[in-house]
């Protein structure tokens, strides 16, 4: 079947031409089942790429030139691949910053027009941007003939985003937007960048709940996290906490003082929480898997402190509601989105008691997507 998106792409790239794409790229946005800012930690994560994505519709160009009508924004982008000058937050610096990793990486790229759209809400916590990488990366795939090593394109991706973009984001977005698995999740090892697909447990599916609340300041907050996690591995002696174990941060965890025991046991025990979610999906254990994202939204909001809220809130509206397994924030935090496990017969039904009693709460509207993992950054045609 094609999607809406796919044929707007390639409709508004006929009209634009006068000639239809050779080639469509797509790349998903993701939602994070377990492990919360852990991926800088050197720890694990478990997310699922959605069914929400940035698609790209193109064709080679026979010169070093990029140009790239955005349907979001409604505006056209334009460069040379030879002078790539940066234009603090333009949406255009995402194509640019993903071709300047890639040059620097050593791949030769070739140009080519393109028309984008997106249906990841932007700015929500769900990876617009990674997704815009994955599939801009994919574009200079096709067009340039470099192999596609999913590990590899996403450190380019996080580059682009780290040092052209300038936001200081960890591995998880790009990994699971350049190598999910349609029906799975993926635990990825954010250190070896080594990943395994677990299905969904049977029967259940991910529901997104965005709470409509965005806070403006995630940057910073994210930023100040880091630099705690960083002391407290530095007070244990080690690379990142992802070498402490729950028994060695209760040996010493008196040691440290309060704010930096708290973010430690945080890392410490999601890390814990998340291999152990994975097994858990394994061996088809939506239980024990809702027990486990429970107990992460308990420790992002008292020890990690991240949650706001709207994002507490609605966390406890899911778990009211009937058919919810388990329900937790994702993402950086502060606003945006929670996530909640939910019996796939009570999808419709879960989502509307939540929608409503949140309202009803907040005097907010939230959007509520039942979503399937979707695969990662693919030519579609
Ligand atoms: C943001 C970052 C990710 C990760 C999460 C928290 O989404 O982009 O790299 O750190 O926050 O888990």
């Amino acid at each position: 079947m094609i999607s809406s998106l796919q044929q707007n792409v390639i409709e508004t790239f006929t009209q634009r031409h006068g000639c239809a794409p050779t080639s469509v790229a797509r790349a998903p946005g993701r939602v994070n089942l377990i492990g919360e800012h852990t991926d800088y930690n050197d720890g694990f994560v478990l997310p699922t790429a959605i069914d929400r994505a940035s698609w790209i519709a193109l064709r080679p160009r026979k010169d070093g030139r990029v140009t790239i009508f955005s349907r979001n924004h409604g505006e056209l982008a334009e460069f040379d691949l030879a002078t790539m000058t940066k234009i603090a937050g333009h949406w255009s610096e995402y194509v640019k910053g993903t071709a300047w990793a890639l040059q620097e990486a050593g791949c030769k790229l070739n140009g080519w027009d393109g028309v984008t759209d997106c249906d990841v809400p932007l700015g929500a916590g769900l990876s617009s941007s990674a997704s815009f990488e994955m599939a801009v990366a994919r574009a200079f795939e096709v067009t340039s003939g470099f192999a596609w090593d999913p590990a590899k394109m996403a450190l380019l991706g996080q580059k682009a985003e780290n040092k052209w973009v300038g936001v200081n984001c960890g591995i998880m977005d790009q990994m699971i937007s350049a190598a999910g698995k349609a029906g799975n999740a993926l635990l990825i090892d954010c250190r070896s960048l080594e990943h395994r697909l677990v299905p969904l447990p049977h029967g259940t599916v991910v529901v997104i709940l965005d709470t409509a609340t965005r806070r403006g300041l995630v940057g910073s907050a994210y930023n100040e996290r880091r630099a705690q996690c960083e002391a407290a591995a530095k007070f244990f002696g080690v690379k990142a906490l992802r070498d402490v174990s729950v028994a060695q941060f209760n040996a010493k965890a008196s040691q440290l003082d309060e704010v930096t025991r708290k973010r430690a046991r945080h890392v410490v025990t999601e890390d814990e929480r998340t291999v152990q979610a994975a097994d858990a999906m394994q061996k088809g254990d939506a239980k024990l898997l809702g027990k486990l994202m429970n107990e992460s939204h308990e420790s992002l909001k008292d020890d990690f402190e991240v949650t706001n809220d709207a994002l507490n809130v609605i966390v406890e509206c899911a778990r009211r509601a009937k058919g919810c397994i388990g329900a937790r924030m994702t993402g950086a935090g502060f606003g945006g989105c929670a996530v909640a496990l939910v019996e796939e017969n009570t999808a419709a039904s879960f989502a509307n008691t939540v929608a409503a009693d949140y309202e009803k709460a907040t005097k907010l509207k939230p959007s509520l997507y039942v979503t399937h993992p979707s695969n990662g950054a693919e030519i579609i045609s």
